[in-house]
């Protein structure tokens, strides 16, 4: 697929058939994870996939955010010990950026390998990092669930374009300059 067909087809698939991903389809997207770019390239992070149908179960029943029943999971991690010791609130921002990069990698590595994905912020994360064996400095900040969708949604809307890019100057939405 096309770089530009993955980034504009590519929607949030939250409901998923039974089939179930193959090895090669996690291996491209934790590969696609692994190369996302990161702040200084520190790489703060753990990527966990998940096959086990009753370890998705248990995921699944501690995260109010998952809708449907994955075949596939991957758990974003954040690895604290990766985290500059230059003061954690400083690098911050840039640790959240490095690894919304990482989750944008991963649901696009699974678009283009036919597979449905979704972005799932909302579960408990001290189940998950139990359930899930996370030493103390390793958290789970993501889930995204993967598999084959049941059926492909209509895609979901967006401001339009006046109100969020710019060509050289911020306008406000009346045409006029800001400055
Ligand atoms: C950080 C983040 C957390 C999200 N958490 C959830 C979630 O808990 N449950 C869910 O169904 N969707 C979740 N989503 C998916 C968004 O709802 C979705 O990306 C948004 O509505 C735009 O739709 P699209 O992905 O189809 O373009 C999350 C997305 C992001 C980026």
């Amino acid at each position: 697929m096309e770089t530009r067909e993955a980034i504009l087809t590519r929607q949030s698939i939250r409901v998923y058939n039974a089939n179930e991903p193959d090895d090669e389809q996690i291996k491209a997207i934790l590969e696609a994870a692994v190369r996302s770019p990161s702040g200084g390239n520190a790489q703060p992070w753990a990527f966990i996939s998940i096959r086990n149908a009753r370890r998705l179960q248990a995921i699944k029943a501690v995260s109010p955010g998952m809708i449907g029943t994955p075949t596939a999971a991957i758990v974003i991690c954040l690895d604290r010990k990766r985290i500059g010791s230059s003061g954690e609130s400083a690098s911050m921002p840039m640790v959240w950026m490095s690894l919304g990069a990482a989750m944008q990698n991963i649901l696009l590595a699974a678009h283009d390998n036919g597979l449905g994905a979704c972005a799932i912020g909302s579960f408990h994360n001290q189940s998950v990092a139990s359930l899930l064996n996370l030493p103390d400095d390793v958290q789970p900040v993501l889930i995204i669930s993967i598999g084959y969708p049941l059926r492909i949604p209509k895609q979901s809307s967006r401001r339009p374009n006046q109100q969020i890019a710019f060509m050289e100057k911020f306008e406000t939405e009346t045409g006029a300059e800001n400055g």
